[in-house]
């Protein structure tokens, strides 16, 4: 069932407000802060809106997080019952260290929609559309991967990009897509647009492959799903604690591969604000009592799929 559209100009601002909050830590090297600052605002706009929300991607649980944890409710207590996942700043150090690419992200569906994902990482893979169900597929060899894509698109492995986290944890991956020529975009952080670039024509990706955020994932998931795309995850566990967690959450069986479809049921509505710069989107731009902004804007059911500029007063 479709989510009220009138929501939409509200969740828009709980991102506007919460980057304009980060913006303010910009190339100040205080994480923390510019995390903090964020969270404050979104919430607040988050809590003025007439739905029955809960938090189900959040900042951690309540005893780690004192706000936006998982299972908080948000929202006035009237309206549509909705599950709300969120990452009020995507790319922490971007912002302590005055880069791009920095942003704030929420997803929301109707109750019981977004896969609860505890707060571990989790192994991704992405294409984006047009391509045949299951091209790809976590169990494959990246090998077999690449070669499937360079087949379906009727070229060879060296015109392929993938884009990767730069990890000590993704040497084999890379040493892999070098052996087989394959172009690498290596990025520092912020895998919900490198995993959202393989939808996005202008960033020439082609695959996003490695093991990034859990919640992280499921955001990506929801802008994937608008855009047609196809992605496969499976939690990735560090170790029994962890385990114990996602159980807790509901999850079984703790191999499970998911797709986007059981990740994101039914319609989703996602928005990401730009703080700092980026390749996506421009960042916060302060003027006296005002600041600019740019949101990327994607809604199933409606098709929208837009970038919104704003001036709103701070
Ligand atoms: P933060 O904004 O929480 O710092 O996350 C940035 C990020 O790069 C995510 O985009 C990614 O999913 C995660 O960190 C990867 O985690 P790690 O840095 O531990 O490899």
């Amino acid at each position: 069932m479709k989510i009220k559209e009138d929501y939409i100009k509200e969740f828009v601002s709980s991102t506007e407000r919460a980057a304009y909050g980060a913006s303010l830590f910009v190339g100040k090297g205080d994480k923390i802060s510019a995390d903090k600052a964020a969270v404050n605002e979104m919430r607040k706009v988050l809590n003025n809106i007439d739905m029955k929300g809960k938090v189900v991607i959040g900042e951690g649980e309540l005893d780690e997080a004192p706000m936006l944890y998982i299972g908080e409710n948000l929202g006035t207590g009237k309206g549509e019952e909705l599950d709300i996942a969120v990452d009020p700043l995507e790319g922490t150090n971007f912002v302590a260290k005055n880069l791009p690419n920095a942003l704030s992200v929420i997803a929301i569906a109707r109750k019981g929609n977004l896969l609860h994902a505890p707060e571990t990482y989790m192994e991704k893979i992405c294409i984006g559309e047009g391509y045949s169900k299951n091209l790809v597929d976590l169990n494959n060899s990246i090998k077999k991967n690449i070669q499937n894509l360079a087949d379906e698109k009727g070229t060879s492995p060296e015109n392929i990009t993938a884009c990767v986290l730069e990890r000590p944890r993704h040497k084999k991956i890379i040493e892999e897509l070098n052996s087989l020529g394959v172009k690498i975009k290596l990025i520092s952080d912020g895998d919900v647009s490198g995993a959202i670039s393989v939808a996005i024509k202008k960033f020439k990706i082609d695959i996003y492959i490695g093991i990034g955020g859990g919640p992280e994932g499921v955001l990506a998931a929801a802008a994937l799903k608008c855009l047609n795309s196809q992605m496969q995850t499976r939690l990735v566990f560090q170790n029994e604690k962890e385990k114990e967690r996602s159980k807790k959450l509901g999850i079984s069986d703790l191999n499970k591969k998911y797709s986007i479809e059981e990740m994101v049921k039914g319609d989703v509505i996602f928005c990401a604000t730009g703080i700092t710069d980026g390749e996506l989107l421009k960042g916060i731009k302060s003027q006296s009592d005002e600041f600019e902004s740019e949101t990327y804007l994607l809604h199933l059911e409606s098709k929208t799929n837009k970038i919104i500029k704003n001036i709103t007063k701070k």
